[in-house]
């Protein structure tokens, strides 16, 4: 018998919680690294939130164990404040509030999931979605984008893969790793595919907030509403209010399946700690300057990077149009040594960009996307700028 069980033994260590680990690390040990791995905003939270959490922390009831499925009054905050930015309107028990949108990915997973069902899954994704769905004893159905279509996959796309097994799509837009966001009518008409043929959809709204120039973020169950009874929604607090290290999501859905998810949730791990609840209440209640302020920084170095990277010889880089990542193809500077070392793929470029130059990026592999890198420019103008100049500088020698 093996000592660990085959569904935990087959998870993939998080590759980019891996790169920034061995980042961190030389830093802490005093090498000069420019970290473009993590996916976390560079600014603060906001005082006012951390005020909250601090309030919070005085007050006994929030001493004791609360309700698994979230703080009713947050609850309804989350509901209200999906009816102010996306206009999907729901009420308080549809919310169930998560550690992380991370959690709801999973609690959605294993609500919706039977062994054997398939998930149709637009590659490059986000490293979590491939194992919440094999957890669950989903099978993910990759559906390749590349750079042609700016990383966005098609209905057509969807249809061919779609079988009687399959069960639900995930889809996030604006994206991790791609940077890529649907238009509103590529939206409407993915949403109107999988309602036609009873196909669910996880949709990942995290990075709402986050999209720029003439992009939109448009959501698919307002735009598609006879979707809304088999559609669960992911968001959570970390990204628009810099607060990744809260831990405070949700999910939104029917309340069959949300009421499901909370008995799941209420014996994997009951209540989120109440004073992050109570700093998420300040954050979804509050306004949106704080993310304002964040969208226009983000703005700057995304135009930065793109343009730094685009006129490296053998990289390319489409213009991300949201969140806080760029997703360059280094395939044409594969195949051939560098620093005496050869460099067939883009793991094996990071892992000597890191050695050589100490520029910590995530390889495309992690993905699903052999070939890219994913560099977030959630990181200080100066270090961007020096970051991308080391890359250039090594691929010029
Ligand atoms: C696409 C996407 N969804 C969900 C999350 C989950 O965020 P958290 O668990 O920190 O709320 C992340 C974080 O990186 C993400 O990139």
């Amino acid at each position: 018998m093996e000592r660990i069980s085959r569904r935990i033994g087959g998870i993939a260590p998080s590759a980019t919680l891996a790169i920034d680990a061995k980042a961190k690390a030389l830093q802490a040990a005093g090498e000069d690294v420019i970290g473009f791995g993590a996916g976390e905003p560079d600014f603060p939270t906001p005082a006012h939130i951390v005020e909250a959490a601090m309030e919070a922390c005085r007050v006994p009831r929030f001493h004791k164990y609360t309700p698994a499925a979230g703080l009713p009054e947050l609850r309804a905050a989350v509901a209200a404040k999906t009816v102010r930015d996306s206009g999907y309107v729901v009420d308080a028990a549809q919310v169930l509030v998560t550690n992380g949108g991370k959690q709801a990915v999973y609690n959605a997973c294993a609500t919706l999931l039977d062994p054997g069902d398939e998930v149709l899954l637009p590659a490059p994704y986000w490293v979590t979605y491939p194992e919440a769905i094999a957890l669950a004893g989903g099978i993910p159905v990759v559906v390749p984008t590349d750079e042609s279509t700016g990383f966005r996959a098609t209905v057509e796309q969807l249809d061919t893969l779609r079988t009687p097994q399959t069960k639900l799509l995930l889809f996030v837009s604006p994206s991790n790793p791609t940077g890529a966001v649907y238009p509103p009518a590529e939206v409407e008409a993915i949403g109107k595919w999988a309602a036609e043929h009873g196909i669910w959809v996880l949709t990942d709204e995290i990075y709402e907030h986050l999209v720029y120039g003439e992009s939109h973020f448009s959501s698919m169950p307002v735009l598609v509403p006879e979707l809304a009874d088999r559609c669960v929604i992911v968001n959570g607090v970390a990204k628009t209010y810099a607060m990744t290290g809260w831990r405070v999501g949700w999910m939104i859905g029917p309340r069959d399946v949300v009421e499901a998810a909370t008995n799941l949730q209420s014996h994997a791990t009951s209540n989120v700690s109440n004073v992050a609840q109570a700093a998420a209440l300040a954050a979804v209640a509050g306004d949106l300057d704080a993310v304002a302020t964040m969208r226009a920084a983000f703005d700057v170095r995304r135009r930065t990077m793109h343009e730094l990277l685009s006129a490296i010889p053998g990289v390319s880089c489409v213009e991300p149009e949201g969140a806080f990542y760029a997703f360059p193809s280094f395939a044409g500077v594969l195949g051939r040594e560098w620093a005496g070392r050869p460099v067939a793929t883009s793991l094996e470029l990071c892992e000597v960009l890191l050695d050589e130059v100490r520029v910590a990026m995530v390889p495309g592999e992690a993905f699903g996307a052999p070939g890219y890198a994913r560099l977030s420019y959630a990181l200080g103008d100066e270090q961007l700028v020096e970051g991308v100049t080391r890359v250039a500088k090594f691929l010029a020698a």
